[in-house]
């Protein structure tokens, strides 16, 4: 069972946890808060200890151990770095969304790292927190990968700055769990017995909290919120009741180094630590930059000099990004020399507000044009995140008056210009991992308009360049979106109502422009309606048809006439992620059984029915050498005793209890159910609590390889 390398760049999540004040109290006594620190304990103004931020990636966690394909009987959480970029409220919903960045190899018999980081947002909006996981499988390692960074740092050479004792209760874990880490290893005797230890174990990230907390009282006491990071090694097991030491040095203001060690024999439980924090005038600097934020982020936005552009541009650097100003300053056919004045102007105006700008004058109608406006962005800010492909002309003539030079100088800008720039920044997004990119349709693309034949195919042309691009930028976290707008601007002077004009202001459309361009953001490939802050969603869906003729027959004119109705029925439509997606109805509705299995799959699936489905989902060509028993007891009204045997090639089930089974698997009806039919991550199951395994826990891990059900 090799580690699963494919997994480096798997995108996981998003995870979500909701949360209110009784979850941050229930943490803060699972790690060890009382009377002394009451701001941890009491609703009345509640402080977040900056660990909980744990408590909302367990299921995230979980997820990386089944991708990275990991020995679970040798699984150690290794290191856990979390960087701090607001402070936690104290209620909302925390969405969680990361990728396995890396695998190291420490060499055979000495284990691997899987290497994973995740982004946590709240409901509001803010990006609250990054964790970096790394986990150490110790039965991983030689599959001859780069060993990685050691990441040590040197403790000062002085006894520490400042101790903390703590005494976690002989009980601690069993407090703790309740957060959500509910592996039977912290609660469970037996489990833990057949593990290794005498008795269940301290979570390691119980003892973090404990850290966490010790940190804070010494280095800014009551004010958790200015932690920055929090970065740990788990060194060693520690069983509850042990009574424990956070040694503390201050290396500086703003940063300090720390272990917490077993004070019974002084064996270092917590190792490597680093904690910074920001200075009581940096947290009131942040507390007027609160909401959705573009610090240190580079934006490009194409025909920015005027109209919707000028808005995004402003709106994006009064939210800290940096901009890139590009337009030609042609006329609103296209035509002219240009000018540089209207990119001058928004840059000089993004300035006047405090904000960073550089001006770009390139047409983005050629190669070279988008070339040279992404290098712009590289020139002045070294990075590219967003691109805003904004820029935009008018030609309008009824078709047969449409001649080609018309038809292509509207390509050119459109369609061939979300291309010329969006392919440089594609390039620098990927090294980046991270890109926002949003391209401009028109509703005369969506629905067509008298007399915009050229305006209409490159705009709806664009829909296409996004449903491709965003499964090309799926694994970079690059999410393209496209936008049609409604304002008042010189493309639409002369149509647009009047009357409206006020309601009808670019800055109607932007926040969700804004929006999409955001971290915060987890939506890729869709297209929106937006103006006078009016926003819907437009879906390209598909309707579920029906088969005309009988098998290999092919059908006749008059019977596609006579089934028009339901051809063209879009009662039922269906969404598809990609082509790919989009051909499963026609190959089910010539394959009934295929239909039947995934219609019970839906609804009628049984503990029984699975059973019966497992010689059918039997895969022969891996199981040669296997020589297992795997025994399934499924507890509840619809459950039952079943085994499975595996042996020289083939595969048995019985319904029943074999006498020495190799690994025995229990679980509730309804979650083995859901578990099977794929509504429940097994991996989460596990850790939860829900799926128990007892005997060989690493075989139950070829259940997966064994069986495609
Ligand atoms: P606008 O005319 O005010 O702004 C477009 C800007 O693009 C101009 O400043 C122009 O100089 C610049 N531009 C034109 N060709 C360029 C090129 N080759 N290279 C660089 N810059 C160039 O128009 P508006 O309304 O702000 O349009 C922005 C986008 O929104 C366009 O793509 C347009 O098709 C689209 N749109 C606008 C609607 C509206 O209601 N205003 C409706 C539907 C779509």
């Amino acid at each position: 069972m090799a580690l699963n390398l494919d997994a480096i760049g798997k995108k996981i999540g998003p995870v979500s946890k909701e949360y209110n004040w009784k979850d941050l109290v229930l943490y803060a006594l699972g790690v060890g808060a009382g009377f002394d620190e009451l701001e941890y304990c009491y609703e009345d103004q509640l402080k977040v200890i900056p660990s909980f931020s744990i408590a909302s990636v367990f299921e995230f966690l979980a997820e990386v151990g089944i991708s990275s394909n990991v020995d679970l009987s040798g699984v150690l959480h290794g290191e856990q770095d979390i960087i701090f970029h607001n402070p936690i409220p104290t209620e909302g919903t925390l969405s969680t969304e990361g990728v396995i960045t890396h695998m190291y190899d420490k060499g055979k018999g000495r284990g691997a790292l899987v290497v994973a980081e995740a982004d946590t947002y709240h409901s509001n909006g803010t990006k609250l927190f990054t964790n970096i996981f790394t986990i150490f499988g110790r039965k991983d390692g030689g599959f001859g990968g780069d060993p990685g960074p050691s990441g040590a740092v040197d403790f000062p050479a002085r006894a520490p700055d400042f101790e903390e004792p703590g005494t976690p209760q002989s009980h601690q874990p069993l407090l703790y769990r309740l957060s959500g880490d509910i592996f039977q290893l912290h609660v469970d005797p037996e489990f833990a017995k057949a593990s290794g230890f005498e008795q269940p174990i301290m979570h390691g990230l119980c003892t973090h909290g404990y850290a966490c907390r010790a940190v804070i009282k010494y280095l800014f006491p009551g004010e958790p919120e200015r932690m920055t990071r929090f970065r740990v090694r788990f060194s060693k097991t520690l069983y509850p009741g042990v009574p424990i030491t956070t040694q503390i040095w201050k290396l500086e203001e703003g940063k300090a180094l720390f272990r917490t060690i077993n004070a019974e024999n002084g064996e270092v439980v917590i190792d490597q630590g680093i904690v910074e924090w920001m200075s009581a005038e940096e947290m009131e600097m942040r507390k007027g930059r609160e909401g959705i934020r573009f610090d240190d982020q580079v934006a490009i936005v194409t025909g920015a000099g005027a109209g919707l552009g000028r808005v995004y541009a402003l709106e994006l650097a009064k939210r800290g990004a940096k901009v890139v100003v590009n337009d030609l300053g042609g006329a609103r056919d296209g035509s002219g020399e240009g000018s540089s004045s209207p990119a001058d102007d928004v840059v000089a105006e993004i300035k006047a507000v405090g904000g960073e700008a550089v001006p770009n004058y390139d047409s983005v109608a050629s190669a070279q044009g988008g070339q040279a406006i992404v290098d712009t962005a590289i020139n002045a800010f070294g990075r590219v995140d967003i691109l805003i492909n904004n820029a935009g002309i008018l030609r309008d003539k009824t078709l047969v008056k449409m001649e080609p030079e018309n038809w292509d100088a509207v390509m050119d800008v459109h369609l061939k210009g979300a291309y010329n720039v969006t392919r440089p920044a594609f390039v620098k997004m990927r090294e980046n991992r991270y890109g926002r990119i949003i391209l401009t349709t028109s509703a005369a693309g969506l629905y067509g308009n008298f007399g915009q034949t050229n305006y209409s195919s490159a705009k709806m042309g664009l829909i296409g360049l996004m449903n491709t691009a965003k499964l090309e930028g799926d694994k970079h976290n690059i999410k393209i979106n496209t936008v049609a707008p409604v304002a008042a601007t010189r493309l639409t002077e002369d149509i647009l109502p009047p009357d409206l004009l006020d309601k009808l202001k670019p800055e109607f459309v932007a926040p969700l422009v804004l929006y999409l361009c955001s971290e915060l953001c987890p939506i890729s490939g869709a297209i929106y309606n937006a103006g006078m802050g009016y926003f819907n969603r437009v879906a390209i869906v598909t309707g579920p048809g029906t088969v005309i003729g009988k098998e290999t027959e092919i059908p006749s004119v008059e019977a596609v006439a006579a089934g028009m109705e339901k051809i063209r029925s879009i009662k039922g439509a269906e969404e598809f992620p990609n082509a790919t997606a989009s051909f499963g109805p026609i190959l089910d509705a010539f394959s009934p059984k295929k239909k039947e299995t995934a219609s019970e799959e839906s609804g009628g699936l049984t503990v029984a029915g699975v059973f019966e489905n497992i010689p059918g989902a039997f895969q022969p060509d891996n199981a040669a050498g296997v020589d297992v028993v795997f025994q399934f007891d499924i507890s509840g009204s619809g459950g039952g005793a079943w085994f499975i045997t595996v042996k020289d090639g083939g595969c048995e089930v019985i319904e029943g209890s074999h006498g020495s089974p190799t690994t025995t698997i229990k679980m509730g009806d309804d979650d083995f159910v859901k578990m099977m039919s794929g509504e429940l991550n097994a991996m989460s199951a596990f850790t939860s609590g829900k799926l128990k395994v007892e005997g060989d826990l690493m075989k139950s891990q070829l259940i997966e390889k064994l069986f495609k059900l």
